[in-house]
């Protein structure tokens, strides 16, 4: 075997290791987006229009009484405005479903409301609530 051959022969194995670094590395990549847990919180921003509805009814139940009936704030214990300009859930650390709904779940009503205690809507209430504030804040 000559020098060239060895030189040609050396490429060519450098040359199908790099290719099989190529295929490996995009198969990890591909797992790593399958089990992406992000997959969870992009339906939420498609919201079907019936958890919508739902969330006015709450919201106009449970939150008006301070917030107002058009989320502009101020109606009742200085409550902030949660959509339109300046409000504070676009601007805020809440300005996503999950984290308002969270939010919600926690600590709203400020105080018993309708028959709603602080802290009393469901899971499901709760964000089909923040989906509501949302859907405003989109529009
Ligand atoms: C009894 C009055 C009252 C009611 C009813 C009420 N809130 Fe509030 N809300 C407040 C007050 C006061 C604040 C400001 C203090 C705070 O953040 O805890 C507030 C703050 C908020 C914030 C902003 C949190 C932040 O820091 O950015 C959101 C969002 C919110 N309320 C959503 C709701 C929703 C949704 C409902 C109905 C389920 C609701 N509130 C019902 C009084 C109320």
């Amino acid at each position: 075997m000559n020098q060239s051959l060895v030189a040609k022969g050396s490429v060519i194995f450098l040359k199908a290791i790099k290719g099989l670094l190529i295929i490996v590395g995009s198969s990890l990549w591909l797992c790593a987006c399958g089990a992406s847990p992000k997959a969870s919180q992009t339906p939420h921003l498609f919201a079907p229009a019936a958890a919508i509805a739902a969330g006015n009814a709450l919201y106009q139940h449970t939150c008006a009484y301070c917030h107002g009936t058009n989320g502009q704030g101020g109606v009742r214990f200085n409550a902030p405005r949660l959509w339109g300009p300046g409000n504070v859930v676009q601007t805020g650390v809440f300005n996503s479903e999950d984290a308002l709904a969270a939010f919600i779940k926690r600590a709203m009503p400020a105080q018993a409301v309708n028959g709603v205690n602080p802290g009393g809507l469901t899971e499901i209430q709760a964000h089909q609530v923040a989906q509501y504030i949302l859907s405003k804040n989109r529009g």
